[in-house]
């Protein structure tokens, strides 16, 4: 594909579907999915559980081979798990034999040069572990833990960066500094994120567009193009409309009357 084609797109869906056979019968898990994003985008992709969320990043992810449609990353067909995509899940999944920093060395072919000891330590800092090399999982905080799976998911400088409820497990607090961590990384390196949520603020707060889905089969039903500078105070009024049109696809109106959401 030339430069110039497709709108740009560093990574295209078309048509992608996927089922599942399950006891003999047939779970339609997506359904038609057409999806283009851009170099250096932020796209937040909500719906209820079991829509198809994790199996529509897997798919990107390359490790579900069985689809229909086309997932295409700079114009080839994804052809399994690549160094150019990085994955984050809601479990930090880091060795818990090994450090801080031997679990991040542990995603490089090589880590031993001073040129990747110095990749190492920029993205210990850029995750804000400095002091924390040393540490094993068991000795951090579930936030910290999931800063070292950020900063390994990083190392190897994928141009995109998939996220499937990387904070879903993180007590409120600790989800809202992480949220804002992330920004701050995006912002800094310029990763395409595809960010998995069921959480609709957090969609909103960092999001350039919100992907909304539909449940069983898992379809696009709407995309809401997040029109807010950065950073997005969530107490604005503009911030609330955005919540509420989102809000929209998944309760009646009745039940988004102020006196029933109390
Ligand atoms: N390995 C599997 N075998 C059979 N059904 C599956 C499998 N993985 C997911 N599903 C089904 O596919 C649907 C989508 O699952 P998933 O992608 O995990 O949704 P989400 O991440 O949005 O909660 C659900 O109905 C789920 O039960
Ligand atoms: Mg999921």
């Amino acid at each position: 594909m030339s430069a110039t084609g497709n709108n740009a797109s560093q990574l295209a869906l078309d048509g992608v579907g996927k089922r599942y056979h399950l006891k003999g019968n047939d779970i339609v898990a997506l359904h038609g999915i057409n999806l283009r994003f851009a170099p250096g985008e932020f796209v937040s992709i909500v719906g209820g559980s079991g829509c198809g969320k994790s199996t529509l990043l897997r798919i990107i992810g390359g490790l579900e081979r069985d689809f229909d449609g086309s997932v295409r990353l700079n114009g080839s067909p994804i052809a399994g798990p690549g160094l150019d995509r990085g994955l984050l899940f809601q479990d930090h999944r880091l060795l818990p034999w090994l450090t801080v920093w031997e679990n991040i060395a542990f995603a490089l072919a090589e880590s031993r040069s001073a040129a990747a000891r110095r990749v190492i330590a920029e993205h210990i800092a850029l995750v804000g572990l400095k002091g924390f090399e040393k540490a094993y999982p068991h000795q951090l905080s579930g936030g910290m833990a999931q800063r070292a799976s950020i900063a390994r998911a990083l190392v190897n400088r994928p141009q995109i960066l998939l996220l499937d409820e990387p904070f879903g497990a993180l007590d409120a607090l600790t989800r809202i500094q992480l949220q804002k961590e992330i920004l701050r990384i995006w912002q800094a390196e310029r990763t395409t994120m595809v960010l998995v949520t069921h959480d609709i603020d957090e969609a909103i707060f960092l999001g350039d567009r919100v992907v909304v889905m539909s449940n069983r089969p898992g379809t696009i039903k709407k995309e809401v193009r997040i029109e807010l500078a950065r950073p997005r105070p969530r107490n604005s009024p503009s911030f609330a409309d955005f919540r509420q049109t989102v809000y929209r696809e998944f309760f009646t109106e009745t039940e988004l009357a102020p006196d029933y959401m109390v």
